[in-house]
């Protein structure tokens, strides 16, 4: 199996982990070895039609079971209350022998080897990633922790597993503790130079973690974003400017207007780009740069990959120069 390409795999198991958060394990149908991941990475799945679901919606789940393993893949799902289809589909239409489209493992999140200490924070269903890092943590024997917020002890997934690691692992429970964020100052005091912050869950809270960790090296902290809201990187339309996207495959020159995005413009055009989330969070519609200057606008790349002016996410990027020439 290749990087990036697409499997069937079947549901062999179901899960209650919490209110609203359901895990499910998928395995080859012929129990052949799956494509290897390491901690923090995700699968891209297609899920499957229903009657009152647009069809071919694709989500991104992060993989939460041990690394180590080669014959499952184990996701976690929360039921959202605005869901656009995704986590209702997984959680009213998909059970044991269900089969589901898969990419192979992808990782926008990875794990640094070399830490000192292991600072993990987690959100609700941010826990996913997490919950794969820790187990990789354990087994490689190196030192780390858990601040896990949720709303409240029913709604918290993974509950057990994670109360059995002893003290490594804090809990902060809204309803119980009366406010809705811990004191991350406090929790982040004690911090040594060398630790590194891995943090998923909802926006306030990773903004928190990040204004709490400002002024410390911007290396050592990692966030994993699963939504746009509350970002600072969402522009409006009326700042926007008109570029020339130049197709390499084609020559063929097409006017990105405002308000518009690159992956829009193609689509108008029939031509098509793959894409998921179109918020610039899974880097599904990573598209090769080969000519102009792109204004980054997602949440996915790094600095060093922003710098290089390589590749272009054209579902929120736009340009900084007249023209871009796309791999497309
Ligand atoms: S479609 Fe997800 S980053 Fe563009």
């Amino acid at each position: 199996m290749k990087a990036n390409e697409s499997m069937t795999l079947v549901v062999t198991g179901y899960r209650a982990e919490a209110l609203d958060v359901a895990s499910f394990e998928l395995r080859d149908p012929s129990g052949k070895p799956l494509p290897e991941f390491a901690p923090g990475a995700h699968l891209e799945i297609t899920l499957p039609e229903y009657d009152s679901a647009p069809s071919s919606l694709i989500r991104h789940y992060s993989l939460c079971n041990d690394s180590a393993e080669t014959n499952r893949y184990v996701i976690a799902v929360g039921r959202a209350s605005n869901s656009r289809g995704g986590s209702l589909a997984m959680h009213e239409h998909v059970r044991v022998g269900s089969t589901l489209r898969v990419r192979s493992p992808r990782n926008n999140f990875p794990l640094v080897g070399d830490a000192g200490h292991y600072r993990f924070i987690a959100g609700g269903i941010g826990i996913t990633p997490i919950l794969s890092m820790i187990r990789w943590c354990q087994s490689h024997e190196k030192s780390w922790s858990l601040l896990y917020c949720t709303r409240s002890r029913t709604r918290t997934a993974f509950y057990e597993t994670l109360a059995g690691f002893g003290a490594a692992v804090r809990f902060h429970f809204d309803d119980e503790s009366g406010s809705l964020l811990p004191d991350l100052a406090r929790e982040l005091a004690d911090g040594v130079a060398s630790e590194h912050v891995y943090c998923c869950g909802p926006g306030g809270l990773m903004h928190a973690v990040e204004e709490v960790w400002t002024g410390r090296s911007p290396e050592s902290v990692h966030f994993e974003w699963f939504s746009t809201k509350g970002l600072s990187n969402v522009q409006p339309a009326s700042h926007e400017v008109a570029f020339d996207i130049v197709l390499r495959s084609t020559g063929e020159r097409l006017r990105v207007e405002p308000g518009t995005s690159i992956l829009e413009t193609l689509e108008q055009r029939d031509i098509s780009v793959p894409f998921a989330c179109r918020e610039g969070l899974c880097r599904t519609c990573e598209t090769p740069l080969f000519g102009g200057e792109a204004d980054h606008r997602d949440y996915v790349l790094s600095e060093v990959e922003r710098r290089a002016q390589s590749s272009v996410m054209i579902c929120v990027s736009r340009a900084r120069s007249d023209t871009l020439i796309l791999g497309v």
